[in-house]
């Protein structure tokens, strides 16, 4: 029987965690109203469809702004946070904003607004697509400069730059980033932002790749913290899969190993890992079962 390996750290963030939670909170206060209020969260709470489509069926809707809500309107801040102007409109449109921005994103929301009221030119290592950047780049105007890669180091023409990172790059792009400053001469004031959460997955991902004949990595196919721990596990490990759920499990390709690691981004929720790995060992042992005989016996 192949032996299964949960790396150390995996599954959701302290920050999800709390996205979640303040969320289930105002879906019980709502149910108790007599008149209901709207509730919505600004995007999807968290990478995860399960998570969403179950949102969806309790009432939660999803906006992609401020004006899309009527006053009243409980409207939901997630974990990756918000732009100031976002927070400007709310108010101005009485919306009743519940904050559940991460503790660490907001940290930087302020360190970045602090440099940029005193003049400093901000530099923000990450994807400039990301909805975390979007909204740090939110607290200085939308002037921060958005540095994604060597080469867009390279472009920067401050002398000067106080840099903030996405929370969820790789520590190697922001030593990428700061040794390429340095060539250039540019005086950079760092601000290591990356969380440890991400850290710790990373690494207990990587660690845990290292050892095992295979590695199955679970989250949402849209979370960019657990594609960049396929990214990791797939430099370890060539067997890696990644995988929404116990649907995805490559069953013919786990079958030829004998250990095999289990990571999970910090947008997965636990229930979905337990069922990965309460059924995994089953479904690779048993030569004769195919998915769908499996999800038949389960429903
Ligand atoms: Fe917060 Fe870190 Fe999670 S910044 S949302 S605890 S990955």
């Amino acid at each position: 029987m192949a032996e299964i390996i949960r790396a150390e750290h995996s599954g959701f963030c302290f920050g999800v965690r709390q996205a979640i939670e303040k969320t289930e909170e105002q879906i019980h206060l709502n149910e108790k109203l007599e008149k209901k209020r709207q509730i919505y969260t600004c995007g999807p709470l968290i990478h995860n469809r399960f998570v969403t489509d179950d949102l969806k069926a309790r009432g939660v809707g999803i906006i992609e702004s401020p004006e899309e809500a009527e006053p009243g309107d409980i409207v939901i801040v997630r974990s990756h946070g918000e732009t100031k102007a976002f927070f400007d409109e709310s108010k101005r449109r009485k919306l009743t904003v519940v904050n559940a921005t991460c503790p660490f994103v907001e940290k930087i929301h302020q360190l970045v607004h602090g440099a940029w009221q005193e003049g400093k030119n901000i530099v923000i290592v990450g994807d400039k697509h990301h909805p975390e950047v979007i909204g740090i780049n939110g607290w200085c105007a939308g002037q921060g400069i958005i540095v994604g890669s060597r080469e867009e180091a390279e472009a920067v023409t401050c002398e000067k730059v106080f840099l903030v990172c996405q929370t969820t790059i790789q520590k190697k792009l922001l030593d990428d980033i700061v040794a390429v400053f340095e060539e250039k001469h540019i005086l950079t004031e760092i601000y290591n932002t990356i969380c440890n959460a991400t850290k710790e997955r990373q690494e207990s991902c990587k660690n845990l790749a290292e050892k095992v004949d295979a590695m199955v990595i679970i989250g949402g196919k849209n979370s960019s913290n657990t594609g960049k721990l396929y990214e990791i596990s797939k430099k370890k490990c060539k067997n890696s899969f990644f995988i929404e759920n116990i649907r995805d499990l490559p069953l013919k390709q786990l079958r030829k190993c004998n250990r095999i690691g289990v990571a999970a981004g910090a947008s997965t929720p636990e229930c979905v890992i337990k069922e990965v790995i309460a059924n995994m060992s089953e479904m690779i042992t048993n030569e004769k079962i195919s998915m769908e005989d499996f999800m038949d016996e389960i429903d």
